[in-house]
């Protein structure tokens, strides 16, 4: 269960969040629990979860080491300030505030697991492709263009993450059987790519207003291995429950 902040809760706002989420799910060990704060508030998120189950994660890197790269945190940076996970081509990323691309994702994804940082790739389309009916040829470009550039080894290690753009954010989540047919293409691209057995193994999350009333629905399909959780992650008695459900 994965909460995505997004641009939300200073390191102060942090501390607040685990003093009350922490006791609310200490001990639960149906799933992992990873939390993705802003990336000035993951040392204070770090500091809070010590000694729990609960991981910490950033939303973003650069590929280089170090540099001239204003703006931007590698991956050793993450690492240093107490991340384990890193969310690589958030579709906010590819199309909102970066035009990231599906070979930078793959730079990212694979710097990220050279300094030991386990990647949470996203994958989806948007609104128009939907409509269109052009999910699949959307996901298998994204898989082709991202995901299948790393090597076997490199894949047992990443999480993969389906995000259709027209649910993130709007209180529309994709039906389970919408989300489940999307996964299952997913898997079957990462058959293709890097075996059978892999396939199988590889946690494929849904991403999208997932809330406390629908995540039932979703993790009863047998291809949703977990949810990224936006908008329902900030508050901790919601959050609380997701992990609950999971
Ligand atoms: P949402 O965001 O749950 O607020 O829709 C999901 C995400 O962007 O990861």
């Amino acid at each position: 269960m994965a909460g995505n902040w997004k641009m939300y809760k200073t390191p102060q706002e942090t501390a607040a969040f685990f003093s009350s989420f922490n006791p609310m799910v200490v001990g639960t060990s149906n799933c992992d629990v990873v939390v993705f704060p802003p990336t000035i508030s993951i040392c204070s998120a770090a500091e809070a979860t010590r000694s729990t189950q609960i991981a910490i994660g950033g939303q973003n890197i650069y590929w280089e080491k170090e540099g001239a790269f204003t703006g931007e945190t590698s991956a050793n940076m993450l690492c240093a300030a107490g991340a384990t996970w890193v969310l690589i081509g958030h579709s906010e990323r590819r199309h909102v505030v970066a035009c990231e691309n599906d070979s930078q994702v793959l730079k990212k994804a694979q710097a990220a697991l050279a300094a030991g940082l386990k990647p949470i790739i996203c994958m989806g389309e948007k609104l128009e492709d939907h409509k269109a009916g052009k999910t699949d040829e959307v996901l298998i470009k994204q898989f082709a263009g991202g995901v299948a550039g790393l090597t076997e080894e490199q894949f047992a290690q990443v999480v993969l993450a389906y995000e259709p753009v027209w649910a993130i954010g709007t209180g529309k989540v994709a039906t389970p059987e919408i989300a489940s047919a999307s996964h299952k293409l997913m898997r079957e691209e990462a058959a293709k790519r890097f075996g059978e057995e892999a396939s199988q193994q590889v946690r494929i999350l849904y991403g999208g207003s997932v809330k406390p009333e629908n995540i039932a629905g979703l993790m009863n399909e047998v291809e949703l291995d977990g949810a990224l959780v936006g908008g329902a992650s900030l508050d901790p008695e919601s959050f609380a429950a997701l992990v609950r459900g999971a």
